[in-house]
């Protein structure tokens, strides 16, 4: 059987692609260090449970900052959106993803997308479920990607251990009130969520799932209310690449989120996911490689949102 143009695309980007070594690793968390530069996988999931895949795409890498509005939808159908914006606002900062600063007058984080915002979110998850947190955190993700999900114990070790700014800006919060007195307890399940291990293969189902209105295409379960669906890919669209995400928003035009082990997931409303892997990160710590993939494909497909060919249209000629 002919393969599908859908497959032949991402095959035809992962081979181009597979050569730009431009970035680096990261290595500030000193277990991400180990990751190897050269591992790079491509996957779709549409929302009718169609998943094509080139290259890395069964290896496991941990979640890092992508679990950051899958947390934040979480907390929304916990507490609501006024409790949740007492303790996090939502708007871009313009800074990198680990500064340390507060918006002015609220001090509160500016988004939930960045270190101090989610921190924050999972604070206020800690506030209601305590030792159980990091285990419904990863029972929530284990049903957005369709499977049973593991921690990366080397990982979070190695975070916990040197994640000092972290801890910093986790105290920031505590000195103005933002997070409960427990900090270092929600500190800790913040960095159980980042260690979560996923394959390519899992980002493009969890992308899926919110391109789906938070039902989980292959499964069929509502893992996310749509109401917080629509929360979760706003704040992506204006926060999930960080300061890159203004020339994002611009270029590939669809919600997505980074994380620094590498992933990136893009979320193309009502019709597919994108998961992108490859550990090489620009300076702003978003994968070189992933963008240069999602902004192609959403170039070809016509997937930004105010695409004059109006959204997804290609694609859906494509595709359906
Ligand atoms: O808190 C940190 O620094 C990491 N656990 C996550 C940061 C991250 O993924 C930023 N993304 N590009």
């Amino acid at each position: 059987m002919d393969k599908h143009e859908l497959q032949l695309v991402i095959e035809e980007l992962h081979e181009r692609y597979r050569t730009l070594n431009d970035g680096a690793v990261a290595t500030y968390i000193p277990e991400l260090a180990k990751s190897p530069p050269e591992h790079f996988g491509v996957a779709i999931a549409t929302t009718d449970g169609r998943i094509f895949e080139a290259g890395d795409c069964d290896r496991p890498f941990t979640l890092q900052s992508v679990s950051k509005p899958l947390t934040f939808g979480m907390a929304l159908e916990e507490f609501g959106h006024d409790r949740v914006l007492r303790h996090v606002s939502v708007e871009p900062s313009g800074d990198a993803f680990n500064s340390i600063e507060l918006q002015n007058g609220t001090n509160r984080p500016h988004n939930p997308m960045i270190n101090a915002g989610a921190i924050s979110v999972t604070a206020l998850l800690h506030s209601r479920f305590a030792g159980e947190t990091s285990d419904r955190v990863l029972q929530r993700l284990s049903a957005a990607a369709g499977r049973r999900l593991t921690f990366d114990e080397a990982v979070y070790d190695s975070e916990r251990r040197t994640g000092h700014r972290n801890r910093a800006i986790a105290h920031l919060l505590l000195n103005f009130g933002v997070v409960h007195e427990q900090a270092e307890h929600a500190l800790d399940v913040y960095f159980r969520q980042c260690s979560i291990l996923v394959t390519c293969r899992d980002l493009a189902v969890i992308a899926a799932t919110l391109s789906n209105m938070g039902r989980n295409p292959l499964t069929q379960e509502q893992v996310y209310d749509v109401q917080s669906v629509r929360n979760m890919l706003s704040i992506m669209f204006t926060c999930g690449m960080y300061d890159y995400s203004g020339e994002w928003a611009y270029r590939v035009g669809v919600p997505a989120k980074s994380g620094v082990s590498g992933g990136v997931m893009a979320v193309v409303n009502r019709q597919l996911g994108i998961a992108t892997y490859s550990p090489l990160l620009d300076a702003r710590g978003n994968s070189c490689r992933g963008i240069e993939v999602c902004a192609e494909l959403a170039a070809r497909f016509g997937l930004h949102a105010f695409d004059c060919l109006n959204a997804g249209s290609r694609f859906l000629e494509v595709v359906l």
